[in-house]
């Protein structure tokens, strides 16, 4: 069975696009075979050079079904649906087409309470602290922003995927042929959660 994922959300910025590519890197590096699905018009598609994913261009219904119908025919294969924010009709098509919805936000009280009425509205999704500090300092005062504004979805979120500037490298149109461990071991880590929560095997040899 192929499995479809969406990543989605509200709020412009929160890190959707970073997330999809991220998780599509991290799943390559554990051998999955993996589909970067674009449906924002205002990005640009990116080159599958250098990547251990492919990259598709799912911006128009038209091409977004075509791809659609094709992964339906590739056993094994992740799609993962990098959306784009400020389109509630959209979200909600993702919402309904993903196995596993993931809504990316930011350590701030504006992104908590977005992705608060987006786990409200979906809820089946699971939230991802997005871009997350990496200063013990800054950690801790995110944490007690969590607590204040959304202790009680803590079932639902992922752990935080952190901040790591070389994750512009995998928006680039072409990736570099060596990119930095940091940013491998990150993308590891949400691509291992993901596989948890689809109930997939993973070799950690393999990455
Ligand atoms: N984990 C991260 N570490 C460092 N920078 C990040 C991370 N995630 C996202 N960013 C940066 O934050 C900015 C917004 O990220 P991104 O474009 O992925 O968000 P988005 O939700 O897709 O935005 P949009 O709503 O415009 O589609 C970008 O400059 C990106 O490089
Ligand atoms: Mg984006």
């Amino acid at each position: 069975m192929h499995q479809l994922i969406s990543v989605i959300g509200s709020k412009g910025g929160t890190g959707k696009t970073s997330i999809s590519h991220m998780l599509c890197h991290g799943l390559g590096l554990f051998g999955r075979q993996s589909i970067s699905i674009l449906t924002d018009a205002e990005r640009e598609p990116l080159s599958r050079a250098g990547r251990h994913y492919i990259t598709l261009d799912g911006r128009t219904p038209e091409q977004l079904e075509k791809i659609l119908e094709k992964l339906s025919t590739m056993p094994n294969w992740i799609g993962v649906i990098d959306g784009g924010g400020n389109r509630p009709d959209m979200d909600r098509h993702l919402y309904e087409l993903g196995g596993l919805v993931l809504l990316p936000f930011r350590d701030s009280q504006e992104d908590m309470r977005t992705v608060v009425r987006d786990l409200d509205r979906y809820p089946n999704a699971l939230g991802v602290p997005s871009q997350w500090p990496t200063n013990s300092w800054q950690q801790m005062a995110a944490e007690r922003t969590l607590d204040e504004v959304m202790q009680a979805y803590r079932p639902r979120l992922l752990e935080p995927v952190y901040s790591v500037s070389a994750s512009k490298l995998l928006l680039q149109a072409e990736v570099p042929s060596h990119l930095p461990s940091i940013l491998n071991n990150v993308s590891r880590g949400l691509a291992r959660q993901v596989l948890d929560r689809l109930g997939l095997p993973y070799d950690p040899d393999n990455a």
